[in-house]
């Protein structure tokens, strides 16, 4: 089977597709022929050796992928050969084939693609777990959504407006804040060019920030919390992890919320089963609906890598195999 092979961490640009003997079928697990995977921030950052969890050398990175399945050991119940699935592989999805915990993979419905579903389970998982566990967000509260047209940004601005929330899209563009408005954002704002503290307060200060971002962009984001306000921090795609002084929690009463969801998936696994049984129904229902910001082959995966670090992502970049 082809596949990204991480042998040493270095930039993107200098990893390689390679020939992989196809992983055997191992208790507990699934075979799963791959269609589609997702592109995340995280494994751009792993493999250049800049996030926090380091696997042993070589790794296939992804983690999360669609297909199809093609092998189930004897001791797995719930799925067979032929159904369509979802699966979050922790790493190994950006390949042909990659062998998976059973209970990391669920059945997907015939309406839901194979690039829908591998662009589904790991934003609308982590933005969800941020906004309902961590966020404690209510119906008629102000969300803050920074980065707001990214990945896990455009799942909040969707999850936001479902958990009936009020939802101030940021983000750096006029074109990802149109996506954002035709992805239920009530109010916009391009922090590139506003200031992005006048412009909450302008509209009356959130209860709730969510904060991809990081760098520059959110000690002014948090000084527009209401009374009792939540910081949820998700990430620094904007480079530097800021130090924000801490005399802002102390003045409003607001908490500094941090959000691991991989982590949070492994300690409570019912929890995260129940949010997924939770996202997945809105999806059928209608009420989120993933963006595909673009699809790039297996081979191309340094052009999909770059689009999400040169910021022109808008939704999610998918890897598609032949
Ligand atoms: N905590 C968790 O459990 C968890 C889970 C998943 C992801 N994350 C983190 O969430 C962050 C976003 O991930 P993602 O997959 O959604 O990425 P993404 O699609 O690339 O979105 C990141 C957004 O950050 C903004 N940004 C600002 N400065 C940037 C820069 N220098 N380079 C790239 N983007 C920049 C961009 O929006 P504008 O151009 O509009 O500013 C972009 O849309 C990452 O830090 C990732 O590690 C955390």
């Amino acid at each position: 089977m082809k596949a990204l092979i991480c042998r040493e961490f270095a930039p993107y640009s200098e990893h390689s597709v390679e020939d992989m003997p196809t992983p055997e079928l191992k208790k507990g697990m699934v075979k799963i022929a791959v269609k589609a995977a997702g592109v995340n921030f995280p494994d751009i950052l792993q493999i250049q050796g800049q996030y926090q969890m380091k696997p042993a050398f070589p790794f296939i990175p992804g983690a999360e992928c669609s297909g199809v399945i093609e092998a189930v050991a004897e001791d797995v119940p719930h799925l067979k050969v032929g159904d369509r699935v979802a699966c979050l592989t922790s790493l190994g999805a950006f390949a042909e084939t990659v062998v998976a915990p059973a209970m990391a993979t669920m059945k997907i419905s015939d309406k839901m693609s194979f690039e829908s579903a591998a662009a589904f389970a790991l934003v609308y998982g982590t933005s969800y777990y941020a906004l309902k566990q961590r966020g404690n967000l209510v119906k008629g509260e102000t969300l803050l959504v920074l980065g707001a047209a990214g990945g896990v940004g455009l799942a909040t601005v969707e999850l936001g407006k479902a958990m009936g929330a009020t939802v101030i899209a940021a983000a750096s563009t006029a074109e990802k804040l149109a996506i954002c408005k035709a992805h239920g954002a009530d109010h916009l704002i391009n922090y590139k060019d506003e200031n992005i503290k006048d412009a909450v307060k302008a509209l009356g200060g959130a209860d709730v920030i969510y904060d991809p971002v990081g760098d520059k962009v959110s000690e002014p984001a948090m000084r527009t919390l209401k009374w009792g306000g939540r910081h949820l921090v998700i990430g620094f795609a904007g480079g530097e992890i800021p130090k924000i002084p801490l005399n802002l929690a102390l003045l409003k009463s607001i908490d500094i919320r941090g959000v691991f969801w991989g982590a949070w998936t492994l300690r409570d696994p019912k929890a995260h089963q129940t949010n997924m049984r939770e996202i997945m129904d809105m999806f059928e229902n209608g009420t989120i609906n993933p963006r595909v910001s673009n699809r790039y082959p297996l081979e191309a995966f340094k052009a999909a890598f770059a689009e999400l670090m040169n910021r022109k992502a808008m939704g999610k970049v998918v890897l598609t195999m032949a």
